[in-house]
Order: structure tokens, then C-alpha cells, then sequence
């Protein structure tokens, strides 16, 4: 028997347990807290797990990671080292992703913002130019994600920048890499997409000194983690005009309170943490396919390195 303990976070348990079994014939799935004997547990297929969570296993082979991004495991300092973990690079939810960016620039790029609030007064105004924003966009992490949305805005006609912490090829993408290099960055993205992992070394990369080197009017996007984005910062930066608006999947608190003011900013646009849906239709494959590597001895497929955090 293969058993695998699945912690809710990302997905339906008895989606995933449907999709796994079509592909792992002897799967013994428990749902926690609903364990069994955690010295028989081989697998955990988790989004998010609290402090003192994988110390309960005393044997287990590996981990899965029910999303892309990994900083939910991360989340239990006692995370095994030396066992092999893998998160999710499903194409399904990269395009997804990807067209929640575009519409995110282009919401702003194209002045629907303005279109809307004159259709609000019912007033036909032209604007005159169709844009009103310099067509650059700064996309900080350049990995699967942060890439595909570089290529996808490329093709819709932008001029698009990639920011990585140590320099890489982005093809006709242009490179600029490091913390030295990362407020001329900033300096030239009129969009800023932030696609990072959070790690130590991105929590509140964000700040209002970083912002405030954004050109003036810039619009903010995220779609990474609440984390790299200081959220007072960033309101105190949209209340005092410097920046035109935010669209953010993530927030930090999240879920976000209904109190907080970040809904009520009339250039903020809010969508709860769903840009990217890891689903268990798509993903199953690429899990069962690790199982039967890990159980085969062999590397993972879209391993994450515990050093680097991602
Ligand atoms: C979602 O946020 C994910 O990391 O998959």
C-alpha cells in the first residue's frame, strides 16, 4: 500500500483521492487529522501545514506539494531535510495565471478603470489616447510563471523586463538581476508584476522605499504571496497618488478582513487568492508520477531545493 495523508489547503480531498487512485491501484488515503498510525504514513500531499506538523511522521519517503509555491511547508521549521519534495508546475494553471496578468495590465494599460468610473456618472467621454501608460512591464521572478506571463505580455505588444536574483538568459527578455540591480528596475516598470517565491530573502521585498523608485502612476500586481507586498506601504503609495492602482490575488492578512481598507481603494482590484487553481484533474499525473519515482529511488520531477526555499 501506498499511504498518503492529505492536509486540505488547495483542492477537494475527495477529488484528489478519485484522481490518485485512477493512477496509484493500491492507495491508502487518509485525510488528517484523521491519521491512522502516522508511523505508517509514506506520503504527505499538503498546501499548508502549521509548526510541529511533518515531526508526527516518523517515516515517511516524501512530500507533495499541493500548489506551485512551497512557503506553506516551509511554514513548519522542522520540514524534513533530506527527503525528496516536488510542488505542482501545471501548465492548466500557468495559463490561467498568465491571463489574469494580462487583464490585470491591460484593465489599467487600456483605462477601462477611467471607462468605468465615466460609465458610472453615464457619461460618453472620449479619452482620446487608448493608453495611458508607457507599454513596459517589470515581471520580478522569472521561473514558470513569472516566465510565461514575460512571453504572453511580449506578445501582446509590451516591452517586458524580467527581474531574477542571480542573472539568467531570458532570450529576448531583458535581464537584470540582484538586489544591486533592482531599483533601476523598478525605476523602469510602469507594471510591476510581482511572481516571486517567498523565501527570507523575499518577505517585504515590496517596502515603500522599493515602491516609491516605481515610476510615478505605476500599477502594482501580484499574484505571488501577500508577503512581498508591505501592505501599508503600498496603500500609503496609493492614497498619496505616487501609485494608479494595484491588482493583487494575494494579500497580507489573508484571507483579507472585510474592515481592511485595502477593498474599499477604488483602484485596488481583489481576487481571493485564485488566479491559479491547482487542480487535481491536471495535476494528478505529475503526483502519481513522483510516487512512483520516490518509491523507484528515483530524483522527482519539479524538485524544490530546501536550501534555496522554492
Ligand atoms: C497557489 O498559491 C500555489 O502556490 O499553487
Amino acid at each position: 500500500m501506498v499511504s498518503i495523508v492529505f492536509k486540505a489547503g488547495a483542492g477537494d480531498a475527495d477529488d484528489w483521492q478519485r484522481q490518485l487512485s485512477q493512477r496509484i491501484p493500491d492507495l491508502d488515503w487518509r485525510v488528517w487529522p484523521d491519521v491512522g498510525d502516522p508511523a505508517t504514513v509514506h506520503f504527505i500531499l499538503a498546501f499548508k501545514v502549521e509548526r510541529g506538523f511533518f515531526a508526527q511522521f516518523p517515516n515517511l519517503k516524501g512530500i507533495l506539494a499541493a500548489g506551485a509555491g512551497v512557503d506553506g511547508l516551509f511554514a513548519d521549521p522542522d520540514l524534513p531535510r533530506g527527503l525528496p519534495i516536488a510542488r505542482i508546475v501545471d501548465p492548466h494553471m500557468t495559463q490561467q495565471m498568465v491571463q489574469w496578468a494580462a487583464y490585470g495590465v491591460l484593465h489599467f494599460f487600456r483605462r477601462f478603470d477611467e471607462y468605468r468610473a465615466l460609465q458610472a456618472k453615464a457619461e460618453w467621454q472620449e479619452l482620446g489616447s487608448p493608453t495611458r501608460h508607457p507599454n513596459r512591464v517589470g515581471v520580478l521572478g522569472f521561473g514558470e510563471i513569472g516566465g510565461a506571463i514575460g512571453r504572453g505580455l511580449l506578445g501582446l505588444g509590451f516591452f517586458v523586463q524580467g527581474w531574477t536574483m542571480t542573472p539568467r538568459d531570458l532570450g529576448p527578455i531583458d535581464n537584470l538581476a540582484g538586489l544591486d540591480h533592482l531599483d533601476a528596475f523598478l525605476a523602469s516598470s510602469p507594471f510591476l508584476i510581482c511572481s516571486l517565491p517567498l523565501t527570507p530573502a523575499t518577505r517585504g521585498l515590496l517596502n515603500r522605499e522599493r515602491l516609491s523608485k516605481l515610476p510615478k502612476g505605476a500599477v502594482v500586481l501580484n499574484l505571488a504571496r501577500g508577503g512581498h507586498v508591505v501592505t501599508d506601504d503600498l496603500l500609503a503609495l496609493l492614497e498619496e497618488g505616487h501609485l494608479a492602482g494595484a491588482v493583487l490575488d494575494v494579500t497580507d492578512p489573508e484571507p483579507l478582513p472585510p474592515q481592511h481598507r485595502l477593498w474599499r481603494h477604488p483602484n485596488v482590484i481583489i481576487t481571493p487568492h485564485e488566479s491559479g487553481l491547482t487542480t487535481p484533474e491536471t495535476a494528478a499525473d505529475q503526483i502519481a508520477a513522483n510516487v512512483k519515482r520516490i518509491l523507484a529511488g528515483e530524483p522527482v520531477q519539479n524538485p524544490v531545493d530546501i536550501t534555496r526555499g522554492y
